[in-house]
């Protein structure tokens, strides 16, 4: 906890804690719910869905790493038990229960969009209040859209492909 660093914060600090632990909870399962889907995919096309999907995992988890420094700068506690993932979370957790391709891309398409809302509210939230926060919401919202579009363009490719067969 930095006192200047929280004293300069010109909105409410528990608030912007907490937009931040939600936050957190959201990367958690979203870096599982790719990761996991990585490692069940089947299907056209696998092997590239495969390698899109454990590299936005790992994305994700840095997005949690970063979400958890900025919230011990501001004194608070980044969620401490998996369980709360769920009271906090945004976006939620799409199991991957189908481990087809196409399921897997809308699944995940779906979760990014989310994280798109999610981050273009927290860079509203913090725009005048938390320069801090707000350069870390726009590093993230940065990937999150790459992410989308990636995804977008991968089913792109399967839809074609499925078309020519
Ligand atoms: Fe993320
Ligand atoms: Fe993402």
């Amino acid at each position: 906890m930095g006192t200047k660093g929280i004293e300069i914060v010109g909105m409410n600090v528990d608030e912007l804690v907490t937009m931040l632990n939600k936050a957190f909870a959201d990367e958690w399962l979203a870096h599982y719910q790719y990761w996991l889907g990585a490692k069940v995919a089947k299907g056209p096309m696998k092997e590239a869905v495969i390698a899109e999907l454990l590299q936005h995992a790992a994305d994700e988890l840095r997005h949690a790493e970063m979400l958890t420094t900025r919230i011990i700068q501001l004194g608070g506690t980044p969620v401490t038990t998996p369980k709360k993932w769920f009271d906090m979370t945004n976006c939620g957790y799409d199991a991957p229960d189908d481990p087809q391709v196409k399921p897997l891309l809308d699944q995940n398409i779906k979760g990014e969009q989310c994280a798109i809302t999610t981050y273009k509210k927290m860079l509203q939230a913090t725009q005048t209040g938390d320069p801090v926060t707000h350069n870390i919401a726009l590093q993230i919202l940065q990937d999150e859209v790459e992410h989308e579009e990636d995804l977008q363009s991968l089913l792109e490719d399967y839809d074609v492909m499925m078309k020519s067969r």
